[in-house]
């Protein structure tokens, strides 16, 4: 049923709810921190060094008639972190919905592979999951509808060539979204990942157009997808219509893999 504030084209209502979503100052995240505050949420616009970036989608966020706090903080840092929930629980109150988006690359052929390489995309896509998820659990936990949402990868489920490093911070997100998913049933806390394809971001537009072509010839829709494509999958796992859904793993790929 529609409730008497609820616009009819949005029937994922996250009115009164507060999200934090990690690396949102640009690409999929932007579009996500944009999306749930079209569904009524108050939402947190976490950014590493994007400091102007981070501002316009706070600032389209507030002309969208929600709340919003931009506060900066590399994800793999856990003190960093940990001031964020600080700086939030005094300014913003206390987070129903982690978002656990930003996320980086470091392609290179496996042979020639750094271990730096391996490193950073670990430390951000991976333990920045981890020091996320653990510095506002308590939050979520408290919540009446606490939602934990990982924004994991076609390429954590089939691999990618030069993508060695990612692909195993991806896959790693998978296992922790089903691991954490049973831990916290009983706290009434459902914890989903997403798994985007090729999306058209920056992430992507860097990509050789060469590359980009031949990868457009393997997905069935023969496009990328676009951030709003996800973003909406993310507000419905976020609202309380995805409320017998824990553990899963939704995949937004254009039939890229089946
Ligand atoms: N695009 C795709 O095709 C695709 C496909 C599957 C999955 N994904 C995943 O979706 C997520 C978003 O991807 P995207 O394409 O939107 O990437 P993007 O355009 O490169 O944006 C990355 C975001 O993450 C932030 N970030 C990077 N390192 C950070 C750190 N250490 N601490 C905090 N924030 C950090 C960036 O903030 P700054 O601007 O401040 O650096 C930026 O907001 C990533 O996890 C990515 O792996 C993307």
């Amino acid at each position: 049923m529609i409730k008497a504030n609820q616009k009819e084209s949005e029937p994922y209502s996250l009115e009164g709810k507060k999200a934090l979503i990690t690396g949102a100052s640009r690409g999929i995240g932007e579009q996500i921190a944009l999306t749930l505050a079209d569904h009524g949420a108050e939402v947190v616009v976490n950014y590493n060094t994007s400091h102007d970036k981070a501002s316009e989608t706070a600032t389209t966020v507030e002309l969208e008639g929600e709340n919003s706090w931009i506060y900066p903080a590399d994800i793999s840092d856990h003190e960093e972190v940990k001031q964020m929930k600080e700086h939030l629980k005094e300014n913003f109150g206390e987070i129903d919905i982690l978002v656990n988006n930003a996320g980086i690359n470091r392609d290179k052929f496996f042979a020639k592979m750094k271990k730096e390489d391996w490193d950073k995309v670990i430390s951000v896509n991976l333990d920045g999951v981890f020091n996320c998820t653990k510095t506002f659990l308590d939050d979520i936990r408290e919540s009446e509808q606490g939602r934990i949402i990982n924004i994991s990868s076609v390429v954590g489920q089939k691999g990618n060539i030069g993508q060695v490093n990612y692909a195993s911070s991806k896959a790693g997100i998978i296992g922790f979204t089903k691991a954490l998913a049973q831990e916290l049933v009983r706290d009434d806390v459902t914890v989903n990942a997403v798994a985007p394809g090729f999306i058209a971001t920056e992430m992507v537009k860097n990509i050789p157009e060469k590359v980009q072509k031949n990868i457009k010839s393997q997905i069935p829709m023969n496009r990328f997808g676009e951030p709003e494509e996800v973003a909406e999958v993310v507000a419905f796992l976020a609202s309380a219509k995805s409320s017998y859904m824990t553990g899963t793993v939704i995949e937004v790929n254009g039939g890229y893999y089946l």
